[in-house]
C-alpha cells in the first residue's frame, strides 16, 4: 500500500489527501473573514486581560503587542498580503500561528478559553453584519432608482395584464412603484435577518463552555453586538442557521430582482416595444449583427435560483446536522458568501440598468385594445345604479363601443389608496430614507468598533 504524505499542521499531522480534503475551500474563502477574525480575537484578549486569575492569563502590556499584530494583520489583509497556508487549515490557525511567529508564548494563549467552532460562527456573524448592511444599502439604491423611473413616467398609461392578457388600464408609475414596495419589503426580512445576526456566540467554545470566569457580555459589548447568544449550545447552532435566515431573505430580494426581470425583458421585445434598454448594458451576438441581447436580466433571473437555491442548500446541510458543533456545518459558508456576492452585485447592476430604461408612450399607447375599458365601463353603469352582473352582461355584449376611450382619463378616475392616481409616491421615498438613515448608523457604529478595537477602519464592502 502507498504510504501517505502527512503534513504537520498547528493540530497534529494528518494525511495530506485527507487535509485538502478536509479544507475544502476553507483556504480561499477564509480571506473575507481575516479581519473578523482580527476583530474577534481582539475583542477576546481584551476580556482575557481582566479576568482576575492569579498569575493574570494576559497582562496589559500584553495585550498592547497583540493589538499592534492583530491590526499589522488585518491592514496585511486588506493590501492582499495575509497568506492563509493549506497546513493552517483556516483562517483561525493562520492569525494563531502568526501571532506565535511574532510573539512566542502570547500567540500560544490567544486560544485559552475558545474553539475554532465559536469562533468561526463569530467571524461570519461579523461578516454578516457588514454585507447585511452593504445588502440593505444596495437595495436602497435600487429601490430609489425605481423610484425616480416611476415618477418621471407616473402619468404614462400602460395595459395592466393577468395572465399576460390585457386587463385594464395601468401606468408605468404603478408598474415601477410596485416594485419599490416590494424591495421595501424585502428590506425589511433584511433588517429581521440583521437583528438574528446582532448575537454574539463567542464564549461558546466548543459548544459547553468553559471552567474560566470568562465575561461573555463584555466581548459582545466590545464587538457592538446587541446581545449575547445565551445558551452555549444554541450560540454553536446560531452556526447555519443564522445563515439560512440570511439566505432566504437574499433570496427574497432576488425574486423580487428576478421577476423585475422578467418583466423588463417581456416589455422591451420588438413586440412589445414599451420599454427601451440601455444599450451599455445589453451585449452583442458573434454571428448576428443586429443583435442587443438582454443578457444581465437573463443572469440576474438565473442567479435569483441560484441563491434561492443556496438557502435550500443551507437549510438541508442544516436539517441533518445533529446539536452542538459537526464538520457539515463548514459547507455552509460558500452558499452564504456567494449568496451574499451574487444579490448585491445583481441589485446593483439592476440599479444602473433602471436608471437607463428609457420609454416609448406611443407604443405603450398602442397596447390599449378597446376591451381593456371593459370593467372600468361595467363599474361606470354601477355608479349610475346599475346591478353590477347587469352591468357586466351589457359591456361583454358590445365591446366595439368602448374603441374611443382615452387611456389617461381612465388611470386619472382610479385616485384611492395605491391606485394610478393614488401612487403616494412621497411615502415611497420616506420610507427608502429611513432604510438608507439605518445603513448610515448601523455603518458608523459598526465602523466605531473596529476603530476602537483595532485603530483601522473597516473595509467598506
Ligand atoms: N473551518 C471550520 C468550519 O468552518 C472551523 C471549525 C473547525 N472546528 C472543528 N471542530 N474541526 O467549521
Amino acid at each position: 500500500m502507498k504510504r501517505s504524505r502527512r503534513v504537520r499542521t498547528t493540530v497534529g499531522r494528518v494525511d495530506e489527501a485527507v487535509l485538502r480534503y478536509t479544507a475544502g475551500r476553507d483556504i480561499e474563502l477564509d480571506a473575507a473573514l481575516v479581519e473578523a477574525d482580527c476583530l474577534g480575537s481582539m475583542a477576546h484578549a481584551t476580556m482575557l486581560s481582566r479576568l482576575r486569575t492569579r498569575p493574570p492569563i494576559l497582562r496589559a502590556r500584553d495585550l498592547a503587542a497583540i493589538r499592534r499584530e492583530l491590526a499589522a494583520i488585518a491592514r496585511a489583509a486588506r493590501a492582499g498580503r495575509f497568506r492563509i497556508r493549506p497546513a493552517d487549515q483556516d483562517v483561525h490557525l493562520a492569525i494563531e500561528r502568526t501571532l506565535t511567529e511574532r510573539l512566542g508564548d502570547l500567540g500560544k494563549r490567544i486560544h485559552t478559553a475558545r474553539s475554532r467552532n465559536d469562533q468561526v460562527a463569530l467571524d461570519l456573524r461579523l461578516y454578516s453584519r457588514e454585507q447585511l448592511i452593504g445588502t440593505a444599502d444596495d437595495a436602497a439604491g435600487l429601490a430609489a432608482a425605481l423610484l425616480a423611473f416611476a415618477a418621471r413616467h407616473a402619468a404614462v398609461p400602460m395595459v395592466g395584464r393577468t395572465h399576460m392578457q390585457p386587463a385594464m388600464p395601468s401606468s408605468v408609475g404603478l408598474w415601477a412603484s410596485a416594485w419599490v414596495d416590494d424591495l421595501l419589503d424585502d428590506l425589511a426580512l433584511l433588517m429581521g435577518a440583521f437583528e438574528t445576526n446582532d448575537q454574539c456566540p463567542l464564549g461558546s467554545a466548543a459548544g459547553y463552555g468553559v471552567p474560566l470566569p470568562i465575561d461573555r457580555r463584555l466581548v459582545a459589548d466590545l464587538l457592538g453586538f446587541g446581545r449575547v447568544a445565551h445558551n452555549v449550545i444554541h450560540a454553536a447552532h446560531t452556526r447555519g442557521k443564522v445563515d439560512s435566515v440570511i439566505l432566504f431573505a437574499l433570496g427574497q430580494a432576488m425574486l423580487t430582482l428576478s421577476r423585475l426581470a422578467q418583466d423588463l425583458i417581456l416589455f422591451s421585445m420588438p413586440e412589445f416595444g414599451y420599454f427601451i434598454l440601455p444599450a451599455a448594458f445589453c451585449t452583442g451576438s458573434s454571428i448576428m449583427p443586429q443583435k442587443r441581447n438582454p443578457d444581465v436580466l437573463e443572469l440576474v433571473r438565473a442567479r435569483a435560483a441560484r441563491v434561492m437555491g443556496a438557502a435550500h442548500e443551507v437549510a438541508e446541510i442544516l436539517r441533518a446536522s445533529p446539536s452542538g458543533y459537526n464538520r457539515d456545518l463548514q459547507e455552509t459558508k460558500e452558499p452564504l458568501m456567494e449568496g451574499f456576492a451574487s444579490t448585491r452585485s445583481s441589485l446593483r447592476v439592476m440599479r444602473g440598468l433602471v436608471a437607463g430604461v428609457a420609454i416609448d408612450e406611443a407604443a405603450l399607447r398602442r397596447g390599449f385594445t378597446p376591451d381593456v375599458f371593459a370593467a372600468d365601463r361595467a363599474l361606470e353603469l354601477v355608479a349610475g345604479g346599475v346591478p353590477f352582473r347587469d352591468a357586466y352582461d351589457r359591456v361583454k355584449a358590445d365591446l366595439a363601443s368602448l374603441a374611443k376611450r382615452d387611456p389617461a382619463k381612465a388611470i386619472a378616475k382610479k385616485r384611492h389608496l395605491g391606485a394610478t392616481a393614488g401612487l403616494g409616491l412621497d411615502a415611497l421615498a420616506s420610507r427608502i430614507e429611513s432604510a438608507a438613515h439605518w445603513v448610515d448608523a448601523e455603518r458608523r457604529d459598526a465602523s466605531d468598533v473596529y476603530r476602537r478595537l483595532l485603530g483601522v477602519r473597516p473595509r467598506q464592502p
